[in-house]
């Protein structure tokens, strides 16, 4: 496992001499941040070893490195999910490949369904928390002790500094960011109104079918995480309509600008932080 980290890490390092410090994970129809990535170093996941190409529309499957000024950063632009057939541990590969290349920030992205009655779709919610509803864990199986630590606190799994950078990039934007609690589901189908009412009974604000694993993973590496959520639709029995992820990844688009703004601003304050 370890080496296979190895491998894939020297590969892109033959590649590029970005030393990233902030990583980050693109979600649905969220790829057109890649726009902002100065001097970038596109490689698909196709040519690098040991990574596996999503399947799903909307999902490039691309490593970009580069810059946001003078923040050196790591980029997927498209995940793997379980729902896709994949292990968790090969849902977490791409982010421990980041952590192996030094990270030691990483931003998750992703569209969710709102369930807090606050929220519009369109709207970009900072994770506050996750509730892992998977029934899976990405450690389950013999720790291994050059990733992190066999029991994992993970009273801080969304890290205040990155939850502060982007508080104050949202207020210098003129924009108050609101925040929420990710649950974390294994999909493929979108919920049912029952399960909707369950995840807000059990402190739920959004759904999706990400993020999870790979904040698990971080953590369990020693790399503080972040997270956005973009509200692509109201989840399922708030309003009388059906969900469809051709509307999602379109919703998604029409935040692009905000989102894009956002992420690259508290990626600068992130990466200057010591
Ligand atoms: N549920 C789960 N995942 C999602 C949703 C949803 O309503 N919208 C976007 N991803």
């Amino acid at each position: 496992m370890y080496e296979k980290l190895e491998q894939s890490a020297k590969y892109i390092q033959s590649l590029s001499s970005t030393s990233p410090k902030v990583g980050v994970v693109l979600g649905s129809g969220l790829g057109a941040f890649v726009d902002k990535i100065e001097n970038p170093k596109v490689i698909p996941y196709s040519e690098v070893p040991n990574f596996k190409s999503p399947n799903v529309e909307g999902h490039e499957g691309r490593l970009i490195l580069g810059n946001i000024e003078e923040v050196e950063i790591a980029v997927l632009q498209g995940r793997i999910h379980a729902y896709e057939g994949y292990s968790m541990e090969e849902v977490v590969f791409s982010t421990r490949v980041l952590a192996t290349l030094g990270i030691e920030n990483l931003i998750l992205t992703n569209a969710a369904g709102g369930i807090n009655l606050d929220y519009n779709p369109g709207d970009i919610i900072l994770i506050d928390d996750h509730i892992n509803l998977t029934g899976r864990n990405p450690l389950i199986g013999p720790n291994k002790s050059e990733l992190g630590p066999r029991f994992p606190d993970m009273s801080h799994a969304y890290h205040p500094d990155i939850k502060k950078a982007f508080l104050e990039s949202a207020r210098d934007m003129g924009s108050n960011l609101k925040s929420g609690v990710y649950a974390g589901l294994l999909g493929p189908t979108y919920e049912t109104p029952s399960e909707i009412k369950m995840l807000r009974i059990l402190g739920a604000d959004m759904v999706g079918m990400s993020t999870v694993p790979e904040s698990i993973a971080a953590n369990h590496f020693g790399v503080k995480v972040g997270g956005l959520s973009c509200i692509t639709n109201m989840a399922a029995g708030i309003k009388d309509e059906t969900l469809k992820h051709e509307d999602i990844k379109e919703q998604a688009l029409k935040v692009m600008n905000f989102f894009s703004s956002l992420l690259a601003d508290a990626i600068k304050k992130i990466g200057s932080e010591d």
